[in-house]
């Protein structure tokens, strides 16, 4: 179980625990976090689920697949260097206390 911290859009902070192995999109939308859509349930394929990582701990996730770059190139929200998506990261120990802030909009 990792516990991740979601900003939310209006800035309220949400802390959930999540089942390792389970992608951070489930764990959030599953528990009610606002601010992620996921429209394609997670097949990285829609972009909406787009959030942003803390850039302190960008290195320590396993860096994006060629079609998480590519899917990121669709996202609603300005993209910036730690634009990842939710749905294509996988909770684990090492991402412990991680905080990923969610876009104004994700369509
Ligand atoms: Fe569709 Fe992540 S849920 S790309």
């Amino acid at each position: 179980m990792t516990h991740i911290t979601f900003i939310e859009p209006s800035g309220q902070e949400v802390t959930v625990t999540i089942t390792d192995g389970w992608s951070l999109m489930q764990g959030a939308t599953s528990q009610g976090v606002d601010g992620i859509v996921a429209e394609c349930g997670g097949s990285c394929a829609c972009a909406t689920c787009h959030c942003y990582v803390d850039e302190a701990r960008l290195a320590e996730l396993p860096p994006p697949s060629e079609a998480e770059l590519a899917m990121l190139e669709n996202v609603a929200a300005e993209r910036r260097p730690n634009s990842r998506l939710s749905c294509q990261i996988k909770a684990a120990p090492a991402l412990e206390g991680l905080r990923v802030t969610l876009p104004d909009t994700q369509e």
